[in-house]
């Protein structure tokens, strides 16, 4: 059981020690992997900096290894996909679209036939640029002129470790905003687990982290009020590396730790379990799963609040 659990966390503990340590540089990102979608305009070379501290690190290296370490058994959840109710939408404009949600969102828009219009900070691969730092501007007004025509948005901007993360994880509130100014009917936001929130509550340099996505929340439900959808995962993975900060991992061991900790034990394990154990527990959720999620709430999918893996799984199978 050991030698199992030691087998399954090495990917992950390994990064520990070719992560750098700290870097006088000050964006770290939520998406540190390379993500390229073929026939999407939107391909995304998301480099990180990390400059997240020792003891950051040790957070989510506890959780990520928890996680990983836990997993012994295999039987995937049954899902129960509900329909999404599929809207006449033509246009949808992805707020950090060059990350590692926001690409495949925009992805996926774009193999069913939507138009996107995508932003990143610096208006690089064909998006535009919108930057929630750049105090020369307003966030609402600058959201509300890229909206214009546009039937839905979805908002996947995200930043932690910063000494901006309330600032930026609140600008997603100001962009409801100019979203509903422009008349958009849907809004969707990739959000964080309510777990999470709670689990984390004592550890400072995620306080603001946090009280950035509340705020947005707030402004969501107040501007969309039946319209909107938040998408509140735990941990996301995909792509092809593996790395600690955050704790993600490889779409095929990913794949892999989800059908574990998807079985019943663990489900029915991570429910009972405190704090950051509960949250290792949880399966992660795939970056497509996500992203299904996000567009079949541009769809008009039923639930507004998609605060559980399975909730989550459900709402991207209804695409299919
Ligand atoms: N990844 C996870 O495991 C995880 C888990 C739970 C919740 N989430 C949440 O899911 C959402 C998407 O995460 P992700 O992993 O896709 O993040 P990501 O890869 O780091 O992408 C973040 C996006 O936000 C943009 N952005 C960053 N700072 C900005 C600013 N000041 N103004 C405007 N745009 C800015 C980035 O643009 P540039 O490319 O130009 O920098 C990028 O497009 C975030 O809200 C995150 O908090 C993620």
């Amino acid at each position: 059981m050991r030698i199992l659990s030691l087998l399954l966390t090495l990917p992950i503990l390994s990064q520990a020690f070719v992560a750098p340590a700290s870097s006088s540089t000050s964006q770290y990102s939520f998406g540190l992997q390379v993500v390229s979608e073929e026939n999407n305009d939107v391909h995304i070379h998301n480099i990180i900096e990390n400059n997240i501290d020792q003891s950051r690190r040790n957070v989510f290296q506890s959780a990520a290894a928890t996680a990983l370490g836990f997993a012994t058994m295999a039987s995937q959840s049954q899902m129960q996909p509900a329909m999404a109710a599929t809207g006449d939408v033509k246009k949808v404009l992805v707020l950090g679209a060059t990350g590692f949600v926001g690409s495949q969102v925009c992805a996926k828009l774009k193999s069913l036939g939507i138009e996107v219009v995508g932003t990143s900070r610096d208006g690089r691969v064909g998006t535009s640029s919108l930057d929630f730092m750049d105090s020369s501007k307003q966030v609402a007004k600058e959201v509300e002129a890229l909206a214009a025509g546009c039937d839905a948005v979805v908002s996947c901007i995200g930043s932690i470790g910063t000494p901006n993360d309330g600032q930026i994880n609140a600008g997603t509130g100001l962009a409801a905003v100019g979203a509903k100014a422009a008349g958009v009917k849907r809004f969707v936001y990739v959000s964080v687990a309510p777990e999470v929130r709670d689990a984390t509550q004592g550890i400072s340099f995620l306080k603001d982290y946090m009280k950035g996505k509340t705020s947005s929340e707030q402004f969501i439900r107040q501007n969309f009020e039946s319209s909107y959808m938040l998408i509140e995962p735990t941990f996301i993975y995909g792509g092809d590396t593996f790395n600690l900060n955050p704790p993600r991992v490889a779409g095929f061991y990913g794949q892999f730790v989800e059908s574990v900790l998807s079985s019943g034990l663990f489900r029915a394990a991570a429910k009972v379990s405190p704090g950051i154990i509960g949250i290792a527990l949880e399966p992660p959720i795939s970056v497509q799963d996500v992203a299904g999620a996000a567009v079949a709430g541009v769809f008009g999918y039923s639930s507004p609040v998609l605060d559980t893996y399975d909730k989550i799984r459900e709402a991207s199978a209804s695409l299919n």
